[in-house]
């Protein structure tokens, strides 16, 4: 195995889209940020310089970091944010993964500028369980851009209540291409030969959005998601929520008729405020083309087109080969019931709320809206100082009842507090997410730091703790790390707790994140050496 070093410097960069320059923190001046390739097994050394006046933290997206929560990354979970003119090195090694992962920062917002692809290659010599790929094309990132100042959107989001001011554009690769004024120079292109096979991996880093995805007449076989492999399957448009990854196989034409063809992305969402429902489009090119503004747009399902989400979701399955098994829980230690959905607070007096009613939202997981503690929780569990810190009270079955299907839900009421769920170590955890969503709300991506889980059922309306689990996929369920609790419905994931440490859960939509959709998993270490955790390295950071 080997060992990458890489230096992040995190600076502020000028850049220019849709006609407006605007300063951007970026790594060594890189937008997308730089894109790192390893193999399983390999050791990454990441060294973080923090050049800019705002605190940052990385987080490696999907990588389990047995052991090491210090390398995780998420600000005052597993470190103290690193302030400017600070640095911290993260260091861990990819074990039992590979395929498509990525890394973002994980402090505020600041993911909107600072994410980039995080390729992990199979062992040398070990191979694709699918036919070789031709070739492998560099990996697409799909995103949103403000041409207003990003500190400015997040300051509006947060203080009014309400929602945030719309995304300017959604990008490929941080362009956002020709469907938008002043950006055909903007536009992100493939190069491809006819006739070949290739292998595409995609990745959603959107702030706030789900994304369907397409290339004009042409299919996508996908094989991988969340870095594991899945059976393969065709489809015309993909859905990928914000955390996601996906790896696809891509059939170019033997004798195209065009020398260029559209690839589009546009949002589902079933919101009914305000939303970007723009589309963003890139260009895969056969031979170099002049025209790339007039190529017609695969047609993608509609904005709010659930059905089409639903049955896309349907598809995954584990591989579940003999060297790829699925090793999904089959008896249950621990059940677990999390409703998932948005509430309000009362509006300050001194302030003005743009929330519904003039309140201002909050979002919570069993009612209970998360509040950013002053300190890593990481390090308040390694010294058992958890007074002032957390509390080990997070309920794990819905406090307040609640049943939405015909009838909005009653349990919008929202406390706040830093909690935790405490489980034993490799105990077998069944989790439902209930999304408590009015009929016609978002979906909520949940990204599980630390794990990956087994996707074994999911529905729509109440999850029925009698009748749903008969219907479980004990088998071959899709393994992951974030999933989409869909709009009004639930999914059930089980997972064993093996990897010691506070692992964050959240809603990978960055604005309910912030209004506290969130909360973490306190899993204590197991007896022998190698299932407790390591001791922080000694530059971690201070608050
Ligand atoms: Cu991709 Cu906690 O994040």
């Amino acid at each position: 195995a080997a060992t990458h070093r890489y230096t992040f410097n995190v600076q502020m960069t000028k850049v220019t889209r849709l006609c407006k320059t605007k300063s951007i923190p970026t790594v060594n001046g890189q937008f997308p940020g730089p894109k790192l390739v390893v193999r399983e097994g390999d050791r990454l050394i990441v060294k973080v310089h923090n050049h800019i006046n705002y605190n940052v933290s990385f987080h490696w997206h999907g990588i389990r970091q047995v052991q090491k929560g210090w390398a995780d990354g998420p600000s005052y979970i597993t470190q103290c944010p690193i302030q400017g003119g600070q640095s911290y090195t993260y260091d861990f090694t990819v074990t039992g993964q590979r395929g498509t992962l990525w890394w973002h920062a994980h402090f505020s917002w600041l993911r909107v500028h600072l994410y980039g692809p995080l390729v992990i290659l199979p062992k040398r010599g070990e191979g694709y369980p699918f036919p070789r790929p031709y070739k492998e094309l560099p990996p697409i990132m799909f995103g949103e851009w403000w041409t207003s100042d990003t500190e400015a959107v997040i300051s509006q989001a947060l203080q009014t209540g309400g929602g945030p001011n719309v995304s300017n554009a959604y990008t490929f690769n941080g362009l956002p291409g020709p469907t938008y004024n002043c950006s055909l120079k903007d536009t992100y292109k493939l190069k491809v030969e006819p006739g070949r096979t290739y292998m595409l991996r995609l990745i959603n880093s959107a702030l706030n959005d789900e994304l369907f995805f397409g290339i004009t007449n042409h299919s996508l076989t996908v094989v991988e998601a969340d870095a594991n492999y899945v059976k393969p399957f065709t489809v015309k448009t993909l859905v990928i929520s914000p955390g996601q990854t996906m790896n696809v196989l891509l059939n170019t034409a033997p004798n195209p008729v065009s020398s260029a063809y559209t690839m589009a992305i546009a949002p589902y969402t079933n919101t009914q405020g305000t939303f970007d429902n723009t589309t963003a489009a890139a260009v895969l090119e056969y031979a170099p083309s002049t025209t790339t503004n007039n190529l017609p747009l695969p047609s993608l399902p509609r904005y709010n087109d659930t059905g089409a989400v639903t049955n896309f979701s349907r598809n995954f399955r584990s591989l579940a080969s003999p060297q790829y098994p699925a090793r999904v829980p089959q008896a249950v230690d621990r059940h677990v019931l999390f409703t998932v959905g948005l509430g309000t607070d009362p509006c300050p007096s001194n302030q003005t709320c743009q929330g519904p009613n003039g309140t201002k939202f909050a979002a919570s997981i069993n009612n209970n809206s998360f509040f950013r503690p002053s300190t890593a929780l990481l390090e308040a569990h390694y010294a058992r100082r958890y007074a002032g810190v957390l509390l080990a009270n997070f309920p794990t079955t819905p406090p307040h009842p609640f049943n939405y299907t015909g009838t909005p839900p009653n349990n919008t009421f929202v406390m706040h507090g830093t909690r935790v769920v405490p489980l034993k170590f490799n105990a077998s955890v069944e989790l439902v997410l209930q999304g408590t969503s009015i009929q016609g709300a978002e979906s909520h991506p949940l990204h599980l730091h630390g794990y990956n889980f087994f996707v074994v059922g999911q529905g729509f309306g109440n999850f029925d703790p009698v009748n749903d689990p008969a219907k479980y996929n004990l088998v071959d369920p899709v393994e992951r790390n974030t999933i989409s609790v869909p709009t009004a419905g639930w999914v059930a994931l089980r997972f064993f707790a093996d990897n010691p440490g506070v692992w964050l859960m959240h809603c990978h939509f960055d604005v309910h994140l912030s209004w506290g959709l969130s909360m973490a998993w306190l899993v204590n270490d197991g007896p022998l050496p190698n299932q407790k955790m390591l001791p922080p390295p000694s530059d971690l950071p201070k608050c």
